[in-house]
């Protein structure tokens, strides 16, 4: 039996994803606030089981909470390989430094950084014990390796999801989990529309993104989620700790 955590599945990227494996008879156990009826529809048409856990990763307590209802539901006798997408975030605040709220900082990093550390952290410690393989996959962004004005929150917390990625393979090199960060590229999303939202002030680049927009340069995130199932069916061929970026992807 194969599960597939995926986190932010309520809308955008996350959506796509946990429809292609519904699409693939893998069970789903979706994260986020809001449900989504669409996902569980087809679940029920395809024959596999939809869990939507309701947890708001920017609190720990909820967390901690979900972590719980998630392990006993993967986690089981019968599981034999489990995915854990880390794809929930985050763009605000898009402000420069000096500008900055505390809190919404402290949410960022806690949806960004801290809930896909602690999700590897017990999905690794529940599958070592049960011996269940896991493929783990990280959504990052291209914002990780540039530096662009108002974004040094969402710079930081992708960079550090990079850094955490390496890391992890590095740790359990020849354990035989899958692991690796996904870049999407642009994606015509509701974190798009929150950033063209921007002003000027707060994020000198506004108008490039209103322009992709316009230009109609936004990709679907069934296109991008396509992408990552493809690269899935090989999981022979990839290389753990590595950023995966979609224009590679696509360009081979
Ligand atoms: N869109 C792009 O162009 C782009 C480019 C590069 C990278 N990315 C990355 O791709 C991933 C998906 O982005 P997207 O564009 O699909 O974003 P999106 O449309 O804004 O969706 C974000 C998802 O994250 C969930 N989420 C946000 N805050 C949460 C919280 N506090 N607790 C639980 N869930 C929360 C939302 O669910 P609820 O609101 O229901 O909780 C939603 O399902 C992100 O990691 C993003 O950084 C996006």
């Amino acid at each position: 039996m194969q599960y597939a955590i995926v986190t932010g599945a309520s809308r955008g990227l996350g959506e796509a994803i946990a429809r292609q494996y519904i699409l693939q008879n893998v069970h789903v156990i979706a994260v986020s606030r809001s449900g989504n009826e669409e996902l569980r529809s087809l679940a029920e048409k395809q024959g596999v089981d939809f869990h939507h856990i309701s947890c708001d990763l920017s609190r720990l307590d909820e967390l901690d909470k979900g972590l719980d209802q998630i392990a006993e539901i993967a986690f089981q006798k019968e599981t034999h390989y489990v995915y854990l997408v880390n794809n929930a975030g985050v763009i605000d605040p898009i402000e420069t430094v000096g500008q900055l709220e505390a809190d919404a900082v402290q949410k960022h990093m806690q949806v960004n950084v801290t809930a896909p550390i602690l999700f590897v952290n017990r999905c690794l410690k529940e599958a070592n014990d049960l011996g269940v393989s896991l493929g783990i996959i990280n959504i990052t962004s291209g914002a990780a390796e540039k530096t662009i004005h108002g974004w040094s929150t969402y710079s930081s917390s992708k960079a550090a999801i990079n850094r955490f990625t390496e890391t992890l393979a590095l740790e359990q090199e020849s354990k035989g989990h899958t692991i690796f960060a996904y870049s999407p590229g642009v994606m015509d999303t509701d974190m798009q529309g929150e950033i063209r939202s921007s002003s000027e002030d707060s994020f000198a680049d506004v108008g490039k993104f209103r322009k992709l927009k316009e230009e109609g340069d936004l990709r679907s995130p069934d296109e991008v989620a396509g992408v990552l199932m493809n690269l899935l069916k090989e999981p022979k061929k990839i290389e753990n700790g590595r950023v995966y970026k979609l224009y590679d992807l696509i360009r081979k």
